[in-house]
C-alpha cells in the first residue's frame, strides 16, 4: 500500500480510537503506537514535551531514546524555536542533531499545540534510511498532531 493510502486509512483509524477517551497523554499514546506500527519507515516514533523550559521524552516506540534534549540543540529544539515542521534528508548534514540511535538516518519533527495555539512539544520520527520523509508526511503528521 502507498503512503497516501496508509495514511488516510490511519487517521480515519485514530478518528475512531481517539473517541474513547480525550486524555492528552493516552491520545498521545495510541497516536505513536498506531503510527510506529502501521507505517513502514518508521523506526523510532514518539514525543518530546517541554516542561519547566526542557525537553523531555514522553510516550515512544523503538530503540531507548535520549531522556532529556539539551536546550536549543537539534532537530526538536529547532522545531520548537522556529514553531514549524522540520524534515531532515541526511541527519549527519543536520548541525547540532542529536544522535539518540546511530541507526537514524532521517528524520521529520512535528510542532505540538494546546488548545489556544501554544507550542507544547513536538511528534519525532526518525528512520533508518536516507530521506524518508516528505511534505506528504509532514501535512499527514501535522494533520494527526492537532487530534490530540
Ligand atoms: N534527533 C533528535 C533527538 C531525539 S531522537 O531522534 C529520538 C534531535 O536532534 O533533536
Amino acid at each position: 500500500m502507498g503512503k497516501l493510502k496508509r495514511y488516510e486509512r490511519v487517521y480515519d483509524q485514530l478518528q475512531q480510537l481517539l473517541l474513547k477517551s480525550d486524555d492528552k497523554e493516552a491520545r498521545m499514546c495510541t497516536i505513536t503506537a498506531l503510527l510506529h506500527h502501521k507505517m513502514d519507515h518508521f523506526f523510532w516514533t514518539g514525543f518530546y514535551c517541554l516542561q519547566n523550559e526542557k525537553l523531555i521524552v514522553r510516550t515512544y516506540q523503538g530503540s531507548i531514546a535520549c531522556m532529556e534534549l539539551q536546550k536549543d540543540i537539534g532537530v526538536c529544539w529547532a522545531s520548537i524555536n522556529s514553531n514549524k515542521t522540520i524534515v531532515v534528508q541526511d541527519v549527519e548534514q543536520f548541525s547540532g542533531h542529536i544522535s539518540c540511535d546511530s541507526r537514524s538516518k532521517s528524520e521529520i519533527v512535528v510542532p505540538l499545540h494546546d488548545k489556544i495555539g501554544k507550542i507544547i512539544g513536538v511528534l519525532d520520527v526518525d528512520s533508518k534510511e536516507l530521506n524518508s520523509f516528505d511534505q506528504l508526511d509532514a501535512f499527514w503528521l501535522e494533520k494527526i498532531v492537532s487530534l490530540i
